[in-house]
């Protein structure tokens, strides 16, 4: 039940072409009429979780072999349960809503949905917004990552940037490597108003914060920022703080079972790794200090789900004793920092620093010294007594496991296959995946590569379907270590790396 069940739904975005997409236009900016902003999602963010208790004393939990007591299975069986039924948020918009999306789409594929079946539709709709469907619940009212409310509304959650799929397979945990947040937000709000009715949070925060400008990515961590900034350190709303700098920036949510393995959250690993943080992203202003108190056992529960979770397992091929040489390649050039793997493994959990890693700067500087201090001095952090790093100097190096699958790489989401992580001159500039393509020869995700963004991109929803390194907080540099190979002993790496 906590495994990351991996389910095939191959056929059910097949028949969608990837030229089905643009926007008729880029609602942010337009309907900045509506002004006020109100503070909505921090459950965006809700990602910063904190429980001490959780790590052993080599920093491992106790359940890494896999094996949980009997007691943690049935707390993480329940942490799942909340996840797909408990709304924590009011919906974000009603099946009526959803069934019409499609007649704001650009007119080709609005064309498209109008000659097609409701299911079809209904499978080009979940295509087009890198929506879930949940595995072996074929009739399920919602996608995966939305809680089905009264009066059929979805009610977004956790699983909808922490489900993805890779290779056509949806797997709870995995980072939701095709969400479109911001192109369904503005698609919901057009449709909202052709319907009359009541734009929710998340309509009316997207006026004034961009959500995600690439698909796959969303800018998550200032939602963290902006609604962490209306409390206090006891988690009163407190409208006086004074505004912080804004620096937005996407990330590629990381997958969730390398989370057992940690003792903080994040790519800088400031925050630890507690029930608390992950309730970030219920600070609306109408969630008020007694509902977190409230509902921190039901985090209790899904940090526990977290913790559960095992990596999916690379379903093709290895040559073995191409993989047991990577091994002693990889043992020599990489354990330092990512640890190492089989039956004696051991993370060393170790941040390095900018300069050092060279990858992109942004988030690492995004996040103020102001937001960082405000956890280790309240609630969150239960004041201070869960270590918080208010000033950390670079990036985690993440725990390899079942990285075969949580492609694109680095913590943008700027690199599309191990094979460009391990030979960074061959990085590509501008990249687009296909839906359900995986290259196996590289591991990774197939793409397209292009020196620019086609001009034939016109709408924001055909843009965002491009990743383009030469935009802000995009860049795919750095992470150099691996130019210190030789070209066999890379390739001898690539093939240890499916293995883990
Ligand atoms: C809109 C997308 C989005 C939603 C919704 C979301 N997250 Fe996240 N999550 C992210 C991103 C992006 C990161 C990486 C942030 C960083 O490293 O700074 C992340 C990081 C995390 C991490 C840290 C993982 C690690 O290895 O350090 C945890 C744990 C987590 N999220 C749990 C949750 C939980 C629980 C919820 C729901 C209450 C949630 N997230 C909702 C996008 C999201
Ligand atoms: C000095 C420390 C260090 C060394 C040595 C190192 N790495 Fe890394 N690696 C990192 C850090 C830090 C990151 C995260 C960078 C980021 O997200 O910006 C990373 C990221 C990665 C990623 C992407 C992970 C993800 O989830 O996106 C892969 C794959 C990887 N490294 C493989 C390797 C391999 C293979 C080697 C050896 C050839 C290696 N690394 C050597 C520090 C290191």
């Amino acid at each position: 039940m906590n495994q990351p069940v991996i389910s095939d739904e191959q056929s059910l975005h097949r028949s969608v072409s990837s030229s089905s997409r643009a926007l008729p236009l880029d609602g942010v900016r337009r309907w900045s009429a509506f002004g006020q902003y109100r503070v909505p999602l921090i459950w965006l963010m809700a990602c910063f979780v904190v429980s001490r208790p959780a790590c052993g004393a080599d920093g491992l939990p106790s359940a890494a072999d896999g094996s949980q007591s009997a007691a943690g299975q049935q707390l993480a069986a329940k942490g799942w349960e909340l996840l797909r039924t408990k709304p924590y948020l009011p919906p974000d918009f009603d099946a009526a809503v959803f069934s019409e999306l499609w007649k704001v789409w650009e007119p080709e594929a609005r064309n498209r949905a109008a000659a097609a079946s409701p299911e079809e539709r209904r499978r080009m709709t979940f295509s087009r917004y890198g929506l879930m469907p949940v595995p072996d619940e074929p009739d399920a009212k919602t996608a995966l990552g939305y809680v089905a409310t009264e009066n059929s509304g979805w009610t977004m959650n956790c699983l909808a940037c922490h489900a993805g799929k890779v290779a056509g397979r949806v797997i709870p945990g995995l980072g939701n490597s095709h969400t479109a947040l911001q192109s369904l937000t503005e698609d919901v709000r057009l449709t909202k108003l052709s319907q009359f009715k009541s734009l929710s949070h998340l309509d009316l925060a997207t006026l004034k914060l961009p959500l995600g400008t690439t698909h796959g990515t969303t800018n998550s961590v200032i939602f963290g920022v902006v609604l962490g900034n209306l409390r206090d350190r006891d988690m009163n709303v407190d409208r006086s703080r004074p505004s912080q700098t804004l620096t937005h920036h996407d990330m590629d949510a990381p997958p969730l079972w390398n989370v057992r393995f940690k003792t903080h959250l994040y790519a800088d690993g400031f925050a630890p790794k507690n029930s608390r943080v992950l309730m970030q992203f219920m600070l609306l202003p109408e969630n008020g200090p007694d509902k977190l108190r409230e509902w921190e056992p039901d985090f209790d529960a899904i940090l526990a789900w977290i913790e559960s979770l095992e990596p999916p397992h690379w379903p093709f091929d290895v040559d073995q004793s191409l993989a047991d040489a990577g091994r002693i390649v990889f043992d020599e050039h990489c354990a330092r920092c990512h640890g190492s793997y089989g039956p004696d493994s051991e993370y060393p959990e170790r941040v390095v620093p900018l300069e050092e890693i060279g990858t992109d700067p942004v988030r690492l500087r995004a996040l103020t010294i102001v937001h960082r201090q405000w956890m280790r001095d309240g609630w969150m952090s239960h004041y201070g007594g869960d270590p918080v790093d208010v000033d950390p100097v670079g990036y985690v190096a993440p725990p390899l496991h079942g990285i075969w699958a949580s492609a694109p790489y680095f913590h943008n989401g700027s690199v599309p296959t191990l094979w460009h992580v391990l030979h960074p001159g061959d990085r590509p500039t501008v990249w687009q995946r296909l839906e359900n393509g995986y290259d196996q020869q590289r591991v990774g995700l197939e793409v397209q590569t292009f020196e620019a963004v086609p001009d034939a991109a016109r709408t924001p929803w055909q843009k965002r379907g491009y990743f383009d390194t030469t935009k802000p907080a995009k860049s795919n540099a750095g992470h150099t270590f691996p130019d210190d190979l030789t070209e066999p002993q890379k390739m001898a790496v690539l093939e240890y790396l499916k293995t883990l």
